[in-house]
């Protein structure tokens, strides 16, 4: 069995460990897994083509690709665009009926009342994410800005404390509580402090209903607290494990390559 593990040129250097620690899972599974960057290495040319291909870069060109060869992707095209999309995350939990912060997109005239959060819809790791305290500061933003890139959200009741699911199928590998004392964003690439916390009844019921809905393999799912309640935040797809091994010992590319296998061997 051959695979492809697709990141692009930052990714790579960002996440070497990551990397050198699946290819060797995959190898002790019988499983070839190839190191693939892209654009550089001309995936889309498409010569040879693996069994499957784990993309952990955003790329909706290259989900395409592998649907239209009938390859396998983990994860899969519709998690992909839903997830890396806080837009299309809103929709899904309309139309999921799970709750999240009123969420609208970036106009000149918000609904949402002051303070509000300003987020890039296909933004990461916090970097492009604005308190907005009061009008001052949001209509200059929002008149300079393009109302399809943005969306604007209610500010949650307990800022500061998040927590990341991590789910790999149809099993719950841990729950991580996030918290930063000194920022509204709890972000662990940002210094947020982590420590492994129990996924509550309602939180799994979450997690099921968006598992059901977008029928992913591995992914992060975040909740922010509001009013003494888990609120869905976003379901990340390219999710970062470096919380998963500080605070527990899951040996979570082993467990993964292990997955992929048995999936693709069903
Ligand atoms: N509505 C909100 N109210 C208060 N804090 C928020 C809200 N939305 C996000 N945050 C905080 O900002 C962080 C980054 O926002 P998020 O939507 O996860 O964007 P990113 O994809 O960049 O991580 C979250 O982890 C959370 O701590
Ligand atoms: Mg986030």
């Amino acid at each position: 069995m051959t695979g492809w593990l697709i990141y692009d040129e930052v990714g790579k250097k960002r996440n070497a460990w990551f990397i050198q620690s699946l290819m060797e899972k995959a190898r002790q599974r019988g499983i070839s897994l190839f190191l693939k960057i892209h654009p550089d290495d001309n995936i889309l040319s498409g010569d040879t083509l693996p069994d499957f291909a784990i993309i952990r870069t955003i790329c909706p060109s290259l989900h395409q690709f592998f649907e239209a060869h009938h390859i396998p992707t983990f994860n899969g095209k519709l998690c992909a665009s839903v997830a890396n999309d806080k837009w299309r995350t809103y929709e899904m939990c309309q139309e999921l009926g799970i709750f999240q912060m009123a969420t609208e997109r970036l106009s000149p005239a918000p609904t949402i009342p002051f303070p509000l959060v300003v987020k890039k819809v296909d933004g990461h790791g916090g970097t492009e994410v604005y308190l907005m305290p009061d009008e001052e500061t949001y209509l200059p933003f929002a008149h300079t800005h393009d109302r399809n890139h943005y969306i604007a959200q209610a500010f949650c009741s307990h800022p500061g404390r998040d927590m990341r699911v991590y789910v790999m199928g149809e099993n719950i590998l841990a729950g991580i509580l996030r918290e930063s004392h000194t920022d509204f964003r709890s972000n662990f690439s940002l210094g947020g402090e982590v420590s492994v916390a129990e996924v509550t009844p309602a939180q799994r019921d979450i997690v099921e209903k968006i598992r059901r809905y977008l029928c992913f393999d591995f992914v992060g799912i975040d909740f922010i607290y509001h009013q003494n309640e888990w609120v869905l935040n976003e379901v990340e797809d390219i999710v970062g494990c470096r919380m998963l091994y500080a605070c527990t010992d899951l040996d979570v590319t082993g467990l993964y390559m292990d997955y992929i296998k048995a999936k693709l061997l069903k």
